[in-house]
């Protein structure tokens, strides 16, 4: 039974009958069996009655603290001389200076990735990473001399750090290379150009300066650095990173991750940290939010068929007539977004109520009780879900993104076509989506005599139609939701994380231990780690950045992103406390 579920005293389990104590009888065995049936029984037939509770009892509350429990800031202790030392370094104003300009570097080579790219080596918007490949190469003299070079696909980049310890799982740290391209209409709205890579005194100016070529130059800055200073790892270390992550990864992570699992094997790695979630200020507490799972995803694509002829004897419905009718059907009868216990956006709503004090308190409250009551989760689910974003992030999303049909005004349109697009909710699936698409249209294909197809499958058999309704996946792409990567107290990668969190922002800052809370979360979008689930089991999505820091600068995929350098040089300091972590943990 759940701790929790029943209020204490309500329900009183039997206990055995006290009897004094005999000489040993032949039936004492039998009795005991017979006492055990019956508590068996009764518990068996109490449960039911225990879960209706659950349903109208108002639940009571628990310890805060108990619902969000936090690991202990971590430094590395092996390579504590190193890490002060390198602690020391960052705090000057010389190494800010040289990751501004190495960032910066980067920033100035643009490196877009556009849908219709064709082939490598055909199309030349490839080209400019040949020249990012050569200013790493320039830059980063020690891990060229030192690590092991592997290009994937032409442009795929995996680094190898050997380990002296063979017998120990690589830590595995990616980013992608590519950048969003930048709408040349919007060139005169930057502040600064955005490929100048241009330095403010507070923030390096570009396309890329934080999606993700911080998380890149970020990586391989910790990486030049501990090799400057002579560190030699006993965990190898692999970096690996893609190179069309803003297209959905189809030939950079897609080719890195084939290379990886035929190189390493299946779970042959200790954990991943890729970009993601990043710290954020949330009801007055400040919160590290790695995504510890992703969303799936699926573009249904709508596809209506009738008799074409002249407009000016039309049926009653054209198949754009039809496909409108079935659209706003459709949106009008959504998949239901549920918060339901044991998923990331409960677990975040948890770590609201344990770590945020201007959280509104009847709100905490449910929460708080949530865990033994379906009404304070519905109350928490309510309160929680005015927030738009939040309830997106927890639901199946819907929108109908593409509609196309009709070639000419006087000619009977015969086809008409739609793609929604759909955001699939961690705790549901590609199946589900597809069979609530199914019974959406089911009825109105009937009333309009189509034949009904749906992702492959005939719906409604042979029977003569007037035209035809063709559910699909549009581009074959269909992503089922990530696997959750655990964060129970046994799980050695996420408490590292954590504790490495910790340590890195509590560092320089001076600040007392419970500063930060770090929350297993999730963030809206996938990234390149699709293609990295069989790699390991402990995937976080995740960037040591405060995105909170009030600077008004978001710019992340539209126009004026830029990265602030002191957050930046954080970032790396964050690697680099990573990795000495990871390298010394004996739990990974
Ligand atoms: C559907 O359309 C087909 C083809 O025009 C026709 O044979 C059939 O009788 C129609 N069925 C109904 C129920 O209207
Ligand atoms: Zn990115």
């Amino acid at each position: 039974m759940e701790k929790g579920v029943v209020p204490p005293g309500a329900v009183e389990l039997p206990q055995p009958a006290q009897s004094p104590r005999r000489p040993f009888s032949r039936l004492a065995p039998l009795r005991w069996i017979l006492t055990l049936v019956f508590i068996s029984v009764v518990c068996y037939s109490v449960q039911p009655v225990l879960d209706s509770f659950h349903g109208f009892w108002d639940g009571h509350e628990v310890e805060a603290t108990s619902l969000c429990p936090q690991a202990s800031a971590l430094s590395p202790e092996k390579n504590a001389r190193l890490y002060k030392a390198l602690a020391e370094a960052y705090k000057t104003d010389g190494f800010l200076l040289r990751a501004v300009d190495l960032l910066g570097g980067a920033v100035r080579i643009p490196t877009e990735s556009y849908d219709d790219l064709g082939p490598i080596g055909e199309d030349p918007r490839w080209e400019p990473f040949g020249p990012f490949h050569d200013y790493l190469l320039k830059v980063y003299p020690q891990i060229h001399a030192t690590l092991k070079l592997t290009k994937v696909n032409t442009y795929g980049l995996v680094y190898l750090w050997k380990g002296s310890d063979d017998t120990l799982k690589p830590l595995l740290l990616t980013a992608h290379q590519d950048v969003v391209p930048v709408n040349p209409d919007t060139y005169d709205s930057w502040t600064h150009p955005p490929f100048s890579g241009y330095f403010d005194g507070k923030y390096v100016w570009g396309r890329g300066s934080r999606d993700d070529k911080s998380g890149l130059i970020g990586i391989m800055t910790a990486v030049e650095l501990l090799l400057e200073r002579g560190f030699q790892p006993t965990r190898s270390i692999v970096l690996a990173f893609g190179f069309d992550e803003e297209v959905s990864g189809r030939r950079g992570a897609s080719a890195l991750g084939e290379y990886l699992l035929s190189t390493y094997g299946e779970n042959a790695f200790a954990m991943l940290v890729d970009e993601g979630g990043s710290i954020s200020e949330q009801y007055g507490g400040t919160f590290a939010l790695p995504s510890i799972a992703e969303k799936g995803y699926i573009d249904v694509r709508v596809a209506l068929a009738g008799p074409g002829g002249h407009s000016s004897v039309p049926p009653v419905h054209t198949t754009i007539g039809m496909l409108a009718e079935l659209l706003v059907h459709y949106e009008n009868s959504p998949i239901e977004a549920k918060l339901s216990r044991g998923t990331p956006t409960y677990w975040h709503a948890e770590c609201l109520a344990a770590h945020a004090p201007e959280l509104p308190s009847s709100l905490r409250s449910s929460i708080k009780k949530a865990g033994s009551s379906d009404k304070a989760l519905r109350a928490a689910q309510n309160e929680l879900f005015k927030d738009h974003a939040f309830k997106a992030l927890v639901g199946t999303t819907q929108a109908i993104d593409i509609i196309g049909g009709g070639v000419k005004s006087n000619a009977l349109p015969e086809n008409a076509m739609a793609i929604i697009n759909h955001r699939i909710a961690t705790d549901s699936s590609v199946g589900a989506v597809q069979k609530h698409g199914i019974a959406a249209f089911r009825d109105l294909a009937a009333r309009f005599n189509l034949s009904f197809t749906a992702f492959g499958s005939s719906i409604t058999g042979d029977a003569p139609a007037y035209g035809s309704l063709t559910l699909s996946d549009a581009w074959g792409m269909a992503l089922e939701p990530a696997p959750v990567t655990p964060t129970d107290a046994d799980a050695a990668p996420f408490q590292l994380l954590s504790g490495t969190i910790k340590s890195t922002f509590n560092a320089h800052r001076e600040l007392a231990e419970d500063s930060i809370a770090v929350v297993p979360s999730l963030v809206s979008g996938n990234t390149d780690t699709r293609y990295y689930w069989k790699l390991t089991s402990h995937i976080f999505r995740y960037t040591h950045y405060n995105a909170g820091s009030g600077s008004g600068l978001n710019g992340v995929h539209t126009v004026n992103e830029a990265c602030d350098a002191q957050n930046f040089v954080e970032m790396i300091r964050f690697f680099t406390t990573l990795i000495l972590n990871a390298d010394e943990s004996t739990a990974l």
